[in-house]
Parts: structure tokens; C-alpha cells; sequence
């Protein structure tokens, strides 16, 4: 407790000569991280309205805050020798140092719908091993990540890192501007009471996802014989520390609405780094049918269903995707009220 950032990842350096380009990388995403920390804290005052009439690579509209943290980011790796860069608020991939063992993908600014709400915002980041062609850095699976993390820039200013053995979290101590560690080893409890989801788009989901939540709903009377709460701060970083913070499980799963059959989230720089500090920290993540950490992209900035946290119930979550008859899945002993996994 109390190390800095700096510290840490000298420790984590040096033991591999290998590690010190990672070790740039994640030193100067945090100092990006506190630029964009003092920018938000200033608001309207900084300039900072939450709005924009751009739209960026995939058709979101591109907030004025959403430009000045892509401009701050590629600021702050720009002396660094990285293969590849993949950004939110880029079209194409940008091909830097092709000698480089590491590539970056990046969303500068999430959830940034809420700006102008002076709720919780972030970013999120994704370190992968080069392969032979840097162009293919963003098509691998999950599992080529080395390291991985989220700022949330909520009342306090936190980070979130995996470098692949377990999950850290620091918190900006503002004086010194410098990181400073709070919970080292972080565990995702593998129940829960607790889901997130957005449940204005009931109808538009699959059957299972709408089982799934219809249980939780039902509390203590239905299935899963307990009373659950629910949350949805419409702030994918915000949710994921939650869980991190005391459990839970979050959902964005596909759905029947136009543009929304892959889900909402993009897979490279949301679904991928929040999968690896997911199951690093004990949880799971998936589609419902795969392992978000198998998945490889064929594009991009495609996206990806995501239901990520306590490890049973996304475990659960996939066994009613699996079964062909939802029913049977929900009544089976094991999981009925009296059985033995009430999860
Ligand atoms: O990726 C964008 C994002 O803002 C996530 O942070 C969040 O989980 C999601 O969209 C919220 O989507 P919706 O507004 O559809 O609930």
C-alpha cells in the first residue's frame, strides 16, 4: 500500500529486460491520464462542454473531450517506439516502429455521453505483442494481450492495471500527481446479488439474456432464490470497477435493434482489456458463446457482446446460451432453489 506506480513497475522491470517497453507505455498513458484527470475536473470552466457535431470511425458522435484525450494519449507515446496504434477516434490503424514488440489499442475517453453529467468517465487501454506483421496487431485473440488497464475519472481519479499477474489498483494522489497503489491482487467474488444491464432494451434480447435478467428480477420467488440489486451508470469503466470494488455482473449483450446485433462494445479496446483484468482478478468474461479472451477481430473497431464479472453466474449465463431448451437449464436440480449452485 502506498507505492507508487513508478515503483511498482520498476519491480515488475526489473526481473525481464523485456518488460521496459511496457513499462514506457504504461508510464506515459498515466501521465496522460492525469492531464485528462485536471482537463474533466475543470468542466465548463476548462472549456470542456461534453458536446460535438463530428462523428468518429463508427458513427458516434465525437465529444470535444473525446478529440482533446486522443490528442493527449498519442502526446504522451509519442517518444515511444510502438509497431501499431489503434485508437476509438481513428478510422485506420497507424503504423509507427514495425520493430517494436508492442502495439496499443486505446479509447481515449468512454462513457463520454456522461460529460456534461459530471458523472464517472475513463480510459481504456490494451498492450498486445507484436506479431511478424504489425497490420495484424488488432486481429489477434484476447490472450495475445501483455498488459492491460482503465483510468476512471470519477471523485477520485483511479487506475486499473493487469501487466498479467493479477490486478492493481491506484488511485491519483493530486498533490504529487503521481499514482499511488490502494488494492494490490483484487478479487472478483465469484457470486453475486448485484447485475447491471440496461434494461430498457428487454425486449430487444435474446431469450436467454431476457431469462437471465427476468431471475434476477424474480429475487428471493424465482430460480435463483435471492433478492438482487441493480445498477447501470450508462459508464462502461465505472461498471467494471464496481465489480472490482464488490462484485457484481454486467451485461451489454446483443440485441434486435438496428446497428445492435453485435452488441454495443468494441472488442479490441473495451471488451479484450476488460476480459483480461476480469479473469486476472478471478472473474470471466464472454459473449454468452465464447470467451471474449479467444475472440480475434476481422476489423477494427468491431464489436462484441459483453457480460463480464462473477465467474458462476457468467458461467451460468452461458449455459442457458448453450442449452437448447432455456427451461430446462433454469429448473435443472443443480440450479433449481433447493439445489446445490444457487447462483
Ligand atoms: O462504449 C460506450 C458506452 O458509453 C459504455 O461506456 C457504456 O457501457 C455504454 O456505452 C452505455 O450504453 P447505453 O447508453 O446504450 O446504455
Amino acid at each position: 500500500m502506498g507505492q507508487t506506480l513508478h515503483q511498482h513497475l520498476k519491480v515488475f522491470a526489473t526481473t525481464d529486460p523485456d518488460r521496459a517497453v511496457l513499462v514506457e507505455v504504461v508510464t506515459a498513458l498515466a501521465a496522460a491520464a492525469v492531464e485528462i484527470s485536471e482537463l474533466i475536473s475543470g468542466g465548463m470552466l476548462a472549456g470542456i462542454t461534453g458536446e460535438g457535431e463530428t462523428l468518429n470511425s463508427d458513427g458516434d458522435i465525437q465529444k470535444d473531450l473525446d478529440v482533446q484525450a486522443d490528442r493527449i494519449i498519442r502526446g504522451a507515446l509519442a517518444g515511444i517506439s510502438i509497431a501499431a496504434i489503434l485508437s476509438e477516434e481513428a478510422n485506420e490503424i497507424e503504423i509507427r516502429d514495425q520493430t517494436s514488440a508492442v502495439s496499443i489499442a486505446f479509447d481515449p475517453l468512454d462513457g463520454s455521453s456522461n460529460i456534461n453529467t459530471n458523472m464517472s468517465v475513463g480510459t481504456i487501454f490494451s498492450i498486445v505483442r507484436t506479431p511478424s506483421h504489425a497490420r495484424a496487431a488488432f486481429t489477434q485473440p484476447g490472450t495475445a494481450q501483455l498488459a492491460a488497464g482503465f483510468v476512471v475519472y470519477g471523485p477520485q481519479t483511479s487506475l486499473v492495471l493487469t501487466l498479467g499477474y493479477g490486478v492493481d489498483i491506484f488511485i491519483l494522489d493530486r498533490k504529487d500527481k503521481i499514482f499511488k497503489l490502494v488494492k494490490s491482487q483484487v478479487r472478483v467474488a465469484p457470486s453475486t446479488a448485484e447485475f447491471a444491464v440496461n434494461a430498457s432494451n428487454h425486449r430487444h434480447w435474446e431469450a436467454p439474456i431476457q431469462a437471465y435478467v427476468d431471475d434476477c428480477i424474480a429475487g428471493i420467488e424465482g430460480v435463483l432464490a435471492k433478492d438482487f440489486n441493480m445498477r447501470w451508470i450508462g459508464s462502461l469503466v465505472a461498471e467494471a470497477y464496481r465489480i472490482l470494488m464488490r462484485g457484481g455482473i454486467f451485461l451489454y449483450p446483443a440485441d434486435a435493434r438496428d446497428g445492435y446485433s453485435e452488441g454495443r462494445l468494441r472488442l479490441v479496446y473495451e471488451a479484450h482489456p476488460m476480459a483480461f483484468i476480469m479473469e486476472q482478478a478471478g472473474g470471466a468474461a464472454s459473449t454468452g458463446r465464447s470467451r471474449i479472451l479467444d475472440l480475434a477481430a476481422t476489423k477494427p473497431h468491431q464489436r462484441v457482446p459483453l457480460i463480464m464479472g462473477a465467474i458462476e453466474c457468467v458461467q451460468r449465463l452461458e449455459r442457458m446460451h448453450m442449452s437448447p431448451d432455456i427451461k430446462s437449464e433454469r429448473n435443472a436440480p443443480l440450479f433449481a432453489t433447493r439445489g446445490l449452485f444457487r447462483i
